[in-house]
């Protein structure tokens, strides 16, 4: 069999596995350090496919790292991670990792745009890495309609990072991560740095790409307008583990002090007050989804 091939294959195979299987990813004992700073200890998550799941915690207990691990770009000292089934830690099975990575999409806490590319060229690098035998008209194309897509006007295309406004790159971040039309998207605090107009309108947009694409979104965030607004369910990050993960209510019924504080605190009491919740209607499974895009 030709590398081709093989990589058909592997996705293929990935592919029953999306469609098939009612978690997206799956953590256990997840251990993470540097040196003798030990970040996570006996960690334990899933996230269920087609949900918004929101993850907070204080900064510095390891959201970041958490997803920097589920993405391979941390490897954890101890534990299992799977997504869509395939495990992802000491996995050197290079056809099924590469079918893997061609399924998410990632929105990092600074951007991390390039600033020598223009929009139109970032949202190209990962169509131009995983899928090279593309024509350079029909790549443009592609990032063209992803950049649209994600609510910015169709002329920021050859527009330079530094020529955009901060809501702008986030956007541009988020046509990237759209690129290669994956089925879970990681985004890293999304709206910081937005003003409250800016980012409930990014979190709109968030809710209705994952509706219209089935999409399952792992979804780091300090807002608690974005967790109520845009979460089905919202996991919590303390003392290096996942102390509780639930809706909002089920959370507040929890009566942990961090918990307590965080949502039923002056900003959290405000949040739930003036909360418009876009969740009602339920997530539509990707293989909806994919019959309505047909
Ligand atoms: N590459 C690294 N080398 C050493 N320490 C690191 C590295 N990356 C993260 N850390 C440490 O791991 C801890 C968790 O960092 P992380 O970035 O995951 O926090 P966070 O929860 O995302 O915080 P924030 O809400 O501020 O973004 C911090 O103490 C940080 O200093
Ligand atoms: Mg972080």
């Amino acid at each position: 069999m030709s590398d081709g091939d093989i990589i058909a294959q592997a996705d293929r195979k990935l592919g029953e596995a999306v469609e098939t299987s009612d978690v997206a990813i799956s953590i256990r004992g997840l251990k993470n350090a540097f040196g003798e700073q030990v970040i996570h200890d006996g960690l334990d998550l899933d996230v269920r496919k087609g949900e918004i799941l929101g993850v907070v915690g204080g900064s510095g207990t390891g959201k970041s790292v958490l997803m920097r691990s589920i993405i391979g770009l941390q490897t954890p000292v101890e534990g299992e991670i799977q997504v869509f089934g395939q495990p992802m830690v000491d996995n050197d099975d290079e056809e099924a990792q590469l079918a893997i990575r061609r399924r998410w999409g990632v929105l990092f806490q600074n951007g991390a745009l390039f600033s020598t590319l223009t929009v139109s060229e970032n949202v190209q690098v990962p169509i131009r890495e995983y899928y090279p035998n593309i024509s350079d008209a029909l790549r443009e194309e592609i990032a063209g309609y992803k950049i649209r897509m994600t609510g910015l006007p169709g002329d920021a295309a050859p527009k330079f990072p530094s020529e955009l406004s901060g809501g702008m790159k986030k956007r541009a971040g988020l046509a990237r991560a759209l690129a290669l039309d994956p089925d879970l998207l990681f985004l890293d605090e999304p709206t910081a740095g937005l003003d409250p107009i800016g980012a409930a309108a990014f979190d709109e947009q968030t809710r209705e790409l994952q509706r219209t694409l089935g999409l399952t979104c792992f979804l780091i965030t300090h807002d608690l307008d974005t967790l109520h607004a845009i979460c089905d369910r919202v996991a919590v990050l303390a003392d290096k583990r996942v102390i509780a993960v639930g809706t909002i209510d089920e959370l507040l019924a929890t009566d942990h002090p961090w918990i307590q504080e965080y949502f039923n605190g002056p900003r959290g009491r405000l949040a739930h007050a003036g909360s418009t919740s876009l969740r009602q209607a339920p997530a539509r499974h990707d293989d909806q989804a994919k019959k309505a895009e047909s």
